[in-house]
C-alpha cells in the first residue's frame, strides 16, 4: 500500500501495532504526556485516513467534517462512548475497537482492587512508608475477609462475567444486575437480582457497564443511600457511571466504607477530596494496562485501520450497518 495513506495515533500506544502500520502508512503518534486537544486533533488529523483514538478523546461529528478524507476511528479500548458513532455512520466512517483482550486483565485489576479494598493494602503500604512500624498491633489495620462475602456486579458483559468467575475461586456470592439473564453465571450459581436489591445486600459492588445516557449516574445518591454502610464500591468501568459529588459525600458521612476507583468523572481530573481520603483506592485508568493485553490491543487497531485503508472490513468493527 503506498505510504500516502496516513493515521493519526492521539496516544502512545505500544510500538507492536505501531510497527505494522508503519510498513502500510506515514504514521504520526503523539508521544506527549498530555492528550490533545479537540482542536489539535483536528489539526493532526488534517487529510488523514484513519485515526486510532484513546478514551479521553472527544470524536464528535465536528472533528469527522474537520477530516474529508476519514475512513476510520480505531479505538484503542474496548469502550467507545467518546466516539459519536451515530455520526460517523452517517459519514459512513468505520468504527472499530478491541474487544475480548482485555477481558481477563480487567477483571484482574478488579479483583486487585477488591482485595486491596478488604485487606487495606495501600493504607499498610503508606504505614510503613511512614516508619509507622514500631510494634506488633493486633488490632490495627484489620481488614475483612472476602470468603462468604456477596460480590454485587453491575453489568454481566464480558468483564463482569470474567470477575465472577474468578471471585468464585475466593468462595464469593454473586449477585449481578443486567438486563439480560446470563447463562454461564446462571451455572456457577450466580443470582440475578434488581439494581435495589443488589445495592442493599451487597459487600462489594462492582460497575461492569459500558457509557451510554442510561448508565450516566447510574450510581448517585440515592443508589449509594441504598449500600450497607459496610460496603465497598469498585469502578473499573467508566467515570461518569459514577455520580463522583455523591460518592464523596457518601464517604465523608461514612454511608458506605470505602471505594475504589480506576477512572474519574472528569478525567483526567480526580475530585480534590478523594485524595485525602484513608478508605479510599485510586489508580489512573488502568484496568487494561498488561503488557498482554495493551499490545495485543496494539496489534487490532493497526489489523483494523490497515484493513480499513484497503477497501475491506475491518475484523473488529462496531457499526457494521456502516458497510449495508
Ligand atoms: C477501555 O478499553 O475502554 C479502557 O477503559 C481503556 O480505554
Amino acid at each position: 500500500m503506498e505510504k500516502r495513506r496516513r493515521v493519526l495515533i492521539t496516544i502512545d500506544i505500544p510500538e507492536i501495532g505501531v510497527e505494522i502500520l508503519k510498513k502500510y502508512c506515514q504514521v504520526d503518534v503523539n508521544t506527549k504526556e498530555m492528550n490533545l486537544s479537540k482542536e489539535e486533533i483536528m489539526d493532526r488529523l488534517g487529510d488523514k485516513q484513519a485515526l486510532c483514538c484513546g478514551a479521553e478523546d472527544v470524536i464528535d461529528a465536528e472533528v469527522m467534517d474537520s477530516a474529508p478524507n476519514l475512513k476510520i476511528i480505531a479505538r484503542y479500548g474496548v469502550g467507545y462512548d467518546n466516539v459519536d458513532v451515530e455520526a460517523a455512520t452517517q459519514r459512513r466512517i468505520l468504527v472499530t475497537n478491541t474487544p475480548g483482550v482485555l477481558t481477563e486483565t480487567v477483571a484482574e485489576m478488579t479483583l486487585c482492587l477488591l482485595l486491596s479494598l478488604a485487606r487495606r493494602i495501600v493504607e499498610a503500604d503508606s504505614f510503613i512508608r511512614k516508619g509507622q512500624l514500631k510494634r506488633s498491633a493486633p488490632k490495627s489495620l484489620l481488614g475483612i475477609e472476602i470468603r462468604d462475602k456477596i460480590l454485587g456486579i453491575i453489568g454481566a458483559g464480558r468483564i463482569g462475567t470474567a470477575v465472577a468467575k474468578k471471585s468464585e475461586g475466593f468462595h464469593m456470592k454473586i449477585f449481578y444486575y443486567d438486563l439480560l439473564e446470563n447463562k454461564k453465571l446462571e451455572k456457577m450459581g450466580a443470582k440475578k437480582v434488581e439494581l435495589d436489591y443488589l445495592l442493599e445486600h451487597s459487600d462489594f459492588v462492582s460497575l461492569h457497564v459500558s457509557l451510554t445516557d442510561k448508565t450516566t449516574h447510574l450510581i448517585g445518591e440515592r443508589e449509594l443511600g441504598l449500600m450497607k454502610s459496610t460496603a465497598y464500591l469498585i469502578n473499573t468501568s467508566r467515570g461518569k457511571v459514577v455520580d463522583e459529588a455523591a460518592l464523596v459525600k457518601a464517604l465523608e458521612k461514612n454511608r458506605i466504607a470505602g471505594a475504589a476507583l480506576d477512572v474519574y468523572e472528569n478525567e483526567p481530573q480526580v475530585t480534590k477530596k478523594l485524595l485525602n481520603m484513608r478508605n479510599v483506592v485510586l489508580t489512573p485508568h488502568i484496568g487494561s494496562a498488561t503488557k498482554e493485553a495493551r499490545d495485543k490491543m496494539s496489534i487490532m487497531v493497526a489489523e483494523d485501520c490497515i484493513t480499513a485503508l484497503k477497501g475491506e472490513k475491518p475484523p473488529h468493527l462496531v457499526n457494521t450497518e456502516v458497510l449495508k
